[in-house]
């Protein structure tokens, strides 16, 4: 008797990155809304989740968000619903498709290896910077660092691999790019509210641990987070 076929297991949804150049001007300014809204509704609906708050973000002007959207150093993802496939490019992706979910990255800051950066806390990288360090040493012995950011799904989109496709192409990227610095170890940390069950079982399913034993890390606002950091030697 020949084995019962495995389930196929449709996939509903898909990711593309922001683009940062628009032929049209207003297909900008509708990009920068729908981010905005997405980004507005996970500070509402799950404002434990991040140290930034609503009441914050809602005032920002028009040019903080451009300026978040086209931010050379970050690369913000969305997760769409994709159940009508087509090849249309990422602009058209976007302005057509329902947003189901986000992330940014932020990076690389390239570290020596051996900086005692690298030992404690890589995340201070992306403190205000003192510069002390950066762009130094070989490519060869160097470590890429980068952080993600605004990690969001919906409700709706939620349990259906929405935050795990966000991680895997982000993490994808860092990668393809140490690959091409010819560098020899890629760190890719998450600040996440401690108790924040969810999230963190998403990062250890796609690989991060948790940094030096639940390291604890205050926020600001003084929210107690962890560190998720994936580890990638190359
Ligand atoms: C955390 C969050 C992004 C997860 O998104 P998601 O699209 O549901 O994640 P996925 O479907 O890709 O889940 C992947 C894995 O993560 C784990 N996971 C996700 N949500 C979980 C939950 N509520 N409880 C336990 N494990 C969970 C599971 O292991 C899951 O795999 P499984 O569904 O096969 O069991 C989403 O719940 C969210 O937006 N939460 C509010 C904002 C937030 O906490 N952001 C993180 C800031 S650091």
């Amino acid at each position: 008797m020949s084995p019962i076929p495995e389930p196929t297991i449709l996939q509903n949804s898909n990711v593309a990155l922001i683009p940062k150049e628009y032929a049209q001007q207003t297909d900008l300014e509708t990009i920068i809304t729908r981010y905005k809204t997405l980004r507005l509704r996970g500070l509402q609906e799950n404002p434990n989740a991040f140290s930034s708050k609503y009441e914050d973000e809602v005032e920002f002007p028009y040019e903080k968000w451009l300026a978040r959207v086209t931010n050379p150093e970050a690369r913000s993802f969305i997760a769409y619903d994709d159940r009508t496939q087509s090849n249309a490019d990422p602009v058209a992706l976007l302005l057509d498709r329902e947003w189901l979910g986000t992330v940014t990255i932020v990076g690389p800051r390239l570290l020596p290896e051996g900086n005692r950066a690298l030992a404690k806390t890589p995340w201070g990288l992306f403190l205000p910077l003192d510069n002390e360090v950066l762009d130094e040493g070989k490519p060869g012995s160097m470590t890429l660092v980068y952080m993600l950011y605004g990690m969001f799904v919906l409700e709706m989109g939620r349990r259906k691999g929405n935050g795990r496709r966000l991680i895997d192409r982000a993490v994808g990227e860092a990668r393809m790019e140490a690959v091409e610095a010819g560098a020899s170890r890629v760190l890719v940390v998450s600040i996440a509210e401690r108790y924040n069950h969810a999230a963190r079982q998403l990062y250890e399913k796609c690989s991060f641990d948790v940094w030096d034993d639940e390291l604890v890390v205050k926020t600001p606002e003084s929210q107690e987070c962890v560190a998720m950091v994936l580890d990638l030697k190359l």
